[in-house]
């Protein structure tokens, strides 16, 4: 038996592996990693993967990044790990207050979690409470979008509709109102915004939160959608006292071309970068920024963070807010403070990551991201002619495109596939998507086209015979 072969073995006897049928996970084994370098992952044997979803979307910079790797060495001698309530740290205030200045001030009094689940349940949580301390305990409903995904905790289950995940769950879950969501592919964003209309002119009164995902909806498939239903949305939750939380978990930290998503809707007229169908970049000089409208703030009322934030090194999620819903908990009574807590909340470690990772867009990584989404643009544009791709679409660092009648498992067996062709990437349904780190010179962006081209032909010609399966049915996923 060979290393890999034994750490296969071993794995799957004991390791519950995460998203996964593990009766499956006996006939596809997980692929045991030695080592990582930039966007290289290497296997026992020697073999090289370029990991084409960034693991799970939270590895920036690649594998073992010299410059993160050295902050967190420094905060290894300095102070691991400090309890944030009774203490405090310099990393966690740096980075609250870097953060809070990416807003223009708008949002701040960062409250830190560990996983993207944990800051939607924190910010689920503040909504309704900071209206209940304000005499408002009716509002206790959270609305979300059909086919949104927030985590899978109990919570965040609850605001999330993709069946895979909820529908065993789904008698323990609160009753979450799901409308219609926005998708540039059926150009139904006045539908979706007319469908949230009329839900919040019925319920708003009772209604706490809606919660989305920015420009993209990610597990769903990539699903993208234009920043104009973002004001929209801004719009409809400001007429009817509803809270607007933006999970920018998968989309923030420069993924859509600014550093938080939600900044293309504060750019009047238009996205700040060209729209899904073309490479995202930063803010274009033709349009004018717009933080507040009538006096009133254009910023959502909370943002969610994780994955990206600290690169893919040490767990963390944070939820800003506003003044106003911070001011709704202050008070001498103890019961209307919020008492939430996790223990590793406000790592040390995992903040001076963080803040590292900022020290990358402060010095002008959104300008990289910007010429390596064209890099990729081009490389894959003639894709768009292949007879089984439809809707080949990408939001900044964010390609994606639907397979025309997949067949069969289509996404286990293009995973496995891919491999073969150094490609670690895993489809959702019978889309194939890229969130690569941001390391995309001509080379990769041509390595990754070429790659994506060779496994799909093969996949494809396996599969003739094939019937289509449900996408929502399939065990791979995400
Ligand atoms: C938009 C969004 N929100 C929340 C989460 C949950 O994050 P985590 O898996 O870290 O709990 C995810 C994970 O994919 C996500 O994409």
């Amino acid at each position: 038996m060979t290393p890999q072969q034994d750490w296969q073995r071993r794995s799957v006897a004991a390791v519950w592996h995460p998203c996964t049928q593990m009766a499956r996970a006996e006939v596809v084994p997980p692929l045991p990693i030695a080592r990582g370098a930039g966007p290289w992952l290497y296997d026992y044997e020697g073999r090289r993967y370029f990991d084409a979803n960034s693991s799970w979307w939270v590895n920036l910079f690649g594998h073992a990044d010299a410059g993160l790797n050295a902050a967190i060495k420094a905060q290894l001698d300095t102070l691991p790990h400090v309890m944030l309530a009774g203490c405090t740290h310099a990393p966690a205030v740096r980075l609250a207050e870097r953060l809070s200045a990416r807003t223009g001030g708008a949002l701040g009094h960062v409250f830190f979690g560990s996983d993207g689940a944990s800051a939607v349940e924190i910010a689920l949580k503040q909504s309704f409470h900071s209206w209940r301390n304000r005499g408002r305990a009716e509002k206790r409903e959270f609305v979300c979008l059909k086919n949104g995904y927030h985590g899978e905790t109990i919570g965040a289950l609850a605001v999330t509709d993709v069946k895979v995940f909820r529908d065993a769950y789904d008698p323990l879950l609160m009753r979450a109102h799901i409308v219609e969501s926005p998708d540039a592919r059926l150009g139904n964003e006045a539908a979706a915004l007319a469908a949230m209309r009329e839900l919040l002119s019925e319920r708003g009164p009772h209604i706490a939160a809606v919660i989305i995902e920015p420009l993209v909806q990610g597990a769903a498939g990539m699903v993208m959608y234009d920043a104009a239903y973002l004001r929209g949305l801004r719009a409809l939750c400001t007429e009817f006292e509803v809270h607007l939380i933006v999970d920018e978990i998968a989309m923030g930290c420069g993924r859509t071309g600014t550093f938080f998503a939600w900044e293309h809707a504060l750019v009047d007229g238009g996205q700040a970068s060209a729209g899904p169908s073309q490479a995202g970049g930063a803010p274009s000089g033709g349009s004018s920024c717009t933080h507040e409208r009538g006096g009133v703030s254009m910023w959502p009322d909370f943002i969610t963070l994780s994955k990206g934030i600290t690169g893919g090194t040490m767990p963390l999620s944070l939820v800003l807010t506003t003044e106003a819903v911070y001011q709704a908990f202050w008070s001498e009574d103890v019961s209307r403070g919020f008492l939430h807590s996790h223990s590793y909340t406000g790592n040390a470690l995992a903040c001076a990551a963080a803040n590292a990772v900022l020290d990358r867009f402060d010095a002008g990584q959104l300008q990289a991201n910007a010429e390596q989404a064209q890099l990729l643009k081009q490389a894959f544009a003639p894709l768009a002619s292949h007879p089984r791709v439809a809707h080949l679409r990408q939001q900044g660092m964010v390609l994606a495109f639907d397979v025309i009648e997949p067949g069969l498992r289509f996404a286990e067996r293009f995973h496995l596939a891919a491999r073969a062709h150094e490609l670690l990437i895993r489809p959702i349904g019978g889309t194939v998507y890229l969130m690569p780190p941001y390391l995309i010179d001509a080379e990769a962006a041509a390595f990754l086209a070429r790659a994506v081209r060779l496994t799909l032909d093969e996949v494809l010609s396996q599969s003739s015979e094939g019937s289509a399966q449900p996408v929502s049915k399939e065990v791979h996923v995400a």
